[in-house]
């Protein structure tokens, strides 16, 4: 059985005012909720003061992006795994659509920083998903099995074991459009059937999150399906009320 997992991705929010409230609020409830992996992963510069902040030891931390250079040296403006680990980060999100599009990550460098980051033991989060044109002119699979090949290739199928994947569309991210459970479902499933392809056992323990307006209202329905694993909560993780209804949701 797969343990669930709810990450939540706070993207470039946060003031030290409004994340102290948010991490007292998560301390008072994360206590409540059992057989559920949880995490937040902040902007990168707050990192060390969440991970001092949190109490209890149910919240893991995670950074939302790694430079694709391991070690580290005159790369200005980046941070290396290592220096996530150093905070004490256990996971790293990589791939999120918002940076393949905005700033322009390819696959190709996706699944390097993958590469980056199990190798120096950080659990790699990885996006996935397709852009509404791409799931209207009938392209959502292989869009999404490219993405789930450019890493394949470079890390292999037995990697996967240490990798969740989370599976968002597009056209669902910050628009409060969520995926109907069955929409997600199927894409989910698509994914781990690509997998058991290649490794029937891996595909059987790799956790698939769904991440798409994710909300306490809405949360319980995604997660009830087979091949959904919990979620990668955007917005909804900003509220720690919120965040925490989520969790009970996948347990
Ligand atoms: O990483 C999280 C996703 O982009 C989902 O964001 O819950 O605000 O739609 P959202």
């Amino acid at each position: 059985m797969r343990k669930p997992f709810v990450a939540g991705n706070w993207k470039m929010h946060g003031s030290k005012a409004s994340i102290e409230s948010l991490v007292d609020g998560l301390n008072a409830q994360a206590g409540q909720i059992e057989n559920v992996d949880m995490a937040v992963c902040p902007p990168a510069i707050y990192i060390d003061f969440v991970q001092s902040s949190l109490t209890g030891g149910k919240i893991a931390v995670g950074a939302q992006n790694i430079a694709e250079e391991p070690v580290q040296g005159a790369f200005t403006g980046e941070t290396s795994v290592e220096m996530i680990k150093d905070l004490g980060c256990a996971y790293v999100i990589l791939g999120h659509s918002e940076r393949r599009a905005i700033y322009g990550e390819t696959d190709a460098q996706v699944a390097s920083k993958v590469k980056v980051a199990l190798d120096a033991g950080v659990t790699p989060i990885l996006c996935v998903g397709e852009t509404l044109e791409e799931r209207e002119s009938g392209v959502m699979e292989k869009v999404i099995a490219t993405q789930i090949d450019a890493v394949v290739d470079v890390v292999g199928i037995e990697a996967f074991e240490k990798i969740v994947i989370a599976y968002e569309p597009v056209w669902a991210i910050g628009t409060g459009k969520t995926a109907s459970p069955e929409q997600a479902q199927e894409v989910h499933a698509f994914i781990r059937g690509k997998l058991a392809g290649l490794n029937a056992v891996v595909a059987d323990k790799v956790i698939i999150q769904y991440g798409g307006s994710v909300k306490p209202d809405n949360a319980a329905e995604l997660f009830a399906q087979a091949d959904i694993d919990g979620g990668l909560i955007g917005g909804a993780s900003l509220n720690a009320d919120d965040f925490m209804a989520i969790c009970k949701a996948a347990s």
